[in-house]
């Protein structure tokens, strides 16, 4: 499963590359406007920072023919950024026309199969299936990641299913277990990744038991 970053904070990005184990970074306008610089600044210095990466920057219109406008000026920025578009009837048809120009997408806003299959059949690169806020109201958001995961693999479509809206570490266990392609989480959930108790004791009592023992790996 690839690893995404979702957020527009570059030290974030800085960080989780430097761990050689990003496979891109999704952005959205919330994020893009926590960040306090600009958009398109932004989104390079984050290709930048993870090179060959997807990077996902969103378009803002919600009519087709503007839809398409910043699509195309955000797609000629960088040959890694992908168009990510709302899943409304406009963006369908932009997913279409984009993936058509050979233009790599993201359908976001996703929460059910059904528009997850409207997003294949206009070839979607990435489909962005949200879990957080629909657990957020009390319903089960892996659901319909579980059944957009068997209806790709089903009819064999190219897209592949992108869990987003990630608010704790068993949401990335959960996105393996149903054989989600891609996980985007913030960069905080990514750091909780690494922890474990054991792994902390376990070092601190190996390096214990080294220094106690008086030991050097370069030669005194
Ligand atoms: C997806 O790409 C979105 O940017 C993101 O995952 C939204 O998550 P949120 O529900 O935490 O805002």
């Amino acid at each position: 499963m690839k690893l995404f970053v979702d957020t527009g904070d570059i030290e974030e990005v800085r960080k989780a590359a430097e761990w050689g184990i990003l496979d891109g970074v999704t952005t959205n306008p919330t994020l893009i406007a926590k960040s306090g610089h600009g958009f398109k600044e932004t989104v390079l210095k984050i290709c930048d920072l993870v090179p060959g990466g997807a990077i996902s920057a969103e378009v803002v219109a919600t009519e087709y023919d503007q839809m398409l406008k910043e699509a195309l000026e955000i797609s000629s920025w960088h040959p890694q950024i992908v168009v990510k578009v709302p899943c409304i009837p406009p963006g369908i048809r932009l997913i279409k026309t984009l993936s058509g120009k050979g233009i790599r997408t993201n359908m976001t806003l996703v929460f059910s199969v059904n528009q997850a299959l409207l997003a294949a059949k206009a070839g979607a690169t990435f489909i962005s299936n949200f879990v957080g806020r629909v657990d957020d109201i009390g319903d089960t958001g892996m659901d319909a990641v579980a059944d957009s995961v068997d209806m790709i693999n089903t009819y064999g479509f190219d897209s592949q299913i992108l869990v987003a809206s990630v608010r704790h570490p068993l949401h990335v266990v959960q996105a393996m277990e149903v054989g989600a392609h891609i996980c985007t989480m913030p960069f905080k959930i990514m750091e909780m990744m690494f922890k474990h108790p054991l792994t902390d004791n376990g070092l601190k009592r190996f390096l214990e038991d080294w220094n106690a023992a008086g030991l050097s790996i370069f030669p005194k």
